[in-house]
């Protein structure tokens, strides 16, 4: 397999036509890396089967090629509501544009992820299944839908792909020689499906008494596990459910926990299954149709139609499985009921240390998201369960490479924003710049309600600036005077200066939510670099899209 992507990209070399006839082509769109993941096993099994395969990122593919292409899979997500991946933005575009080529000769299939709590699940991949079908290339089989619970759909779909690819690199021109895998990769001893059991060491919550967010900092021991990770990485945790809310569960449908449930060979109590093997904190579309086919009621199937998409966001925005349960009963036994939810899934928080300063420590900033719903506690999975931890228990953990969110050569500039919790990876990386005696000036902007109570690692970031190992620090706290201020106020009050770092070569980050935040602080940098450099709005989002494009401008939003 050719591996390309990860660095900085290659020039392309040109490729015969007889060449491209027996050769597969996968090219993978990826935010978290597990697009990448699979691309990357369909390559290595395609290639131990004897066939000619590449793997490519989508913002190194060269377009010009996909005329000539005979076979190509494309492995993509949809980041929340119908976004693709920042790395295949352009491919998205140019494929949906009138740009785009015929593709008679072509062979496709698509694999989309997604996660299907959001009403548009896996939107990305369908719409380039579509538009390919449209662009008369030939489907060689259904676009494959994963959930969260991504080896579920995906596997199956990559049986079957590598099926297709044998038959089709088979009746065309004859194979060029296999190419040998460059290296074998080496598996962590602990990975997603073997996660290390790490000890607590430290859980401490850093937000103040008046503030109405319990924001925790954790550090978990990594002490002969052999993990590494790199500054932008994420901890993987798979959580457990919280006991009273599988009690609560099962009271409302009626069934006892003891009861044994077989699923796929595997056969545990109905209890153990809810508690640590599916989800019950999210709803999810598969299960709330499910669930209407049951108690048979107009106005949740009313929901499901393309016109109430919004209505059922909102839904899904509040309501967690049990509130399903209660407002719309529904006879459920404990097989069907385990089979319909979905598989739970680990979730990943961006790593708040460098290893080059904490060694075989792992550090965490984790906010306990929790809510009331009907005068009762609401809450999110892992970071219920995280929160609930204390020094001496453990947590099964694995890391999860974040290869798109990368600090520069030390000499570079950063400019980091990150409001909230989404200042964790920002702790990592001056961490590892102060230790590594980088030259490059860092900058970090972070927002958040108030001053006195949520200034998040407020004593370090002023160590940091006193050490000369963090150059500007902007504070936005939001909620400390009549009108809002939010992090891109103080990029606006700051956009010359932003559009100076920017223009001489500065990398900038954005962590934190991608439903609003995010988006605002895109349009303010829109807005700021048409402002400085005299572009138009549309010329300045080119811009910055050719910064997403060489790795300048990264995203970790969630
Ligand atoms: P708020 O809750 O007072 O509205 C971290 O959550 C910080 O981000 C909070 O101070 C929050 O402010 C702020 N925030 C909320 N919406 C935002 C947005 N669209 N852009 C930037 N910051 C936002």
């Amino acid at each position: 397999v050719q591996r390309q992507g990860g660095g900085r990209p290659a020039p392309a070399e040109p490729v015969s036509v007889a060449e491209t006839q027996a050769r597969l082509t996968i090219v993978y769109g990826s935010q978290t890396g597990n697009a990448k993941r699979l691309a990357e096993e369909l390559g290595r099994r395609a290639s131990s089967a004897g066939l000619v395969a590449r793997v490519v990122r989508a913002d190194v593919y060269p377009l010009r090629e996909l005329k000539q292409e005979r076979l190509l899979y494309i492995v993509i997500s949809t980041q929340g509501d119908a976004e693709p991946p920042d790395d295949a933005r352009t491919l998205v575009e140019f494929l949906g544009s009138q740009r785009a080529p015929k593709l008679d000769g072509l062979h496709y299939a698509v694999l989309g992820l997604g996660d299907s709590s959001y009403p548009d699940f896996c939107a990305i991949g369908r719409q380039l299944d579509e538009r390919l079908a449209a662009l008369n290339a030939q489907r060689l089989l259904p676009a494959g839908e994963a959930d969260v619970d991504v080896e579920t759909v995906a596997q199956p779909w990559l049986e079957q792909a590598l099926q297709h690819a044998r038959e089709q690199l088979k009746t065309s021109t004859p194979l060029a020689k296999v190419t040998p895998l460059r290296t074998a990769r080496s598996v962590p001893a602990w990975h997603r499906e073997q996660p290390f059991e790490a000890p607590v060491l430290l859980n401490q919550r850093i937000t103040g008494r008046g503030s109405d967010r319990d924001v925790r900092h954790l550090e978990l021991s990594l002490e002969g596990s052999g993990l590494r990770y790199a500054p932008g990485d994420a901890l993987g945790v798979w959580p457990t459910q919280s006991p009273a809310l599988v009690d609560a569960l099962l009271r409302a449908v009626q069934l006892d926990g003891e009861m044994a449930v077989r699923v796929a060979e595997e056969e545990r109590p109905l209890r153990a299954w809810l508690s640590d093997r599916r989800e019950l904190t999210q709803l999810t579309r598969p299960f709330f149709s499910a669930h209407a086919e049951r108690c048979g009621d107009a106005a949740l199937r009313e929901l499901l139609q393309p016109a109430s998409r919004d209505a059922l966001a909102t839904l899904f925005s509040r309501w967690q499985v049990l509130d399903l349960l209660r407002h719309h009963p529904a006879p459920w036994t404990a097989d069907a009921l385990v089979a319909a939810l979905r598989p739970l899934a680990p979730r990943l928080y961006s790593i708040a240390s460098s290893q080059a300063v904490v060694g075989e420590e792992v550090h965490l900033t984790v906010s306990h998201v929790d809510y009331a719903l009907d005068g009762e506690a609401r809450w999110g999975a892992a970071s219920r369960y995280l929160s609930g931890r204390s020094e001496n228990d453990t947590a099964p953990v694995f890391i999860e490479a974040n290869e798109r969110f990368r600090l520069p050569a030390d000499e570079r500039d950063i400019v980091m924003i990150g409001p909230g919790t989404g200042v964790a990876p920002f702790r990592a990386f001056v961490q590892e710049r102060a230790e590594r005696g980088a030259s490059g000036r860092n900058w970090l902007l972070f927002g958040n309600p108030h001053f006195d109570s949520d200034f998040l690692y407020q004593v370090e970031w002023q160590q940091a600036l006193k050490n000369g190992q963090l150059h500007r620090l902007d504070l936005a706290f939001s909620r400390d005077q009549s009108d809002k201020i939010y992090v891109q106020h103080r990029l606006r009050e700051q956009g010359r200066r932003l559009y100076e770092w920017l223009d001489s070569g500065a990398h900038l980050y954005v962590c934190g939510d991608a439903s609003r935040m995010a988006k605002d602080v895109h349009q303010t940098l829109i807005a700021i670099v048409a402002g400085q450099s005299g572009r138009t709005a549309e010329d300045a989002e080119a811009w910055l899209n050719q910064l997403i494009q060489q790795g300048r401008y990264a995203r970790d939003v969630y």
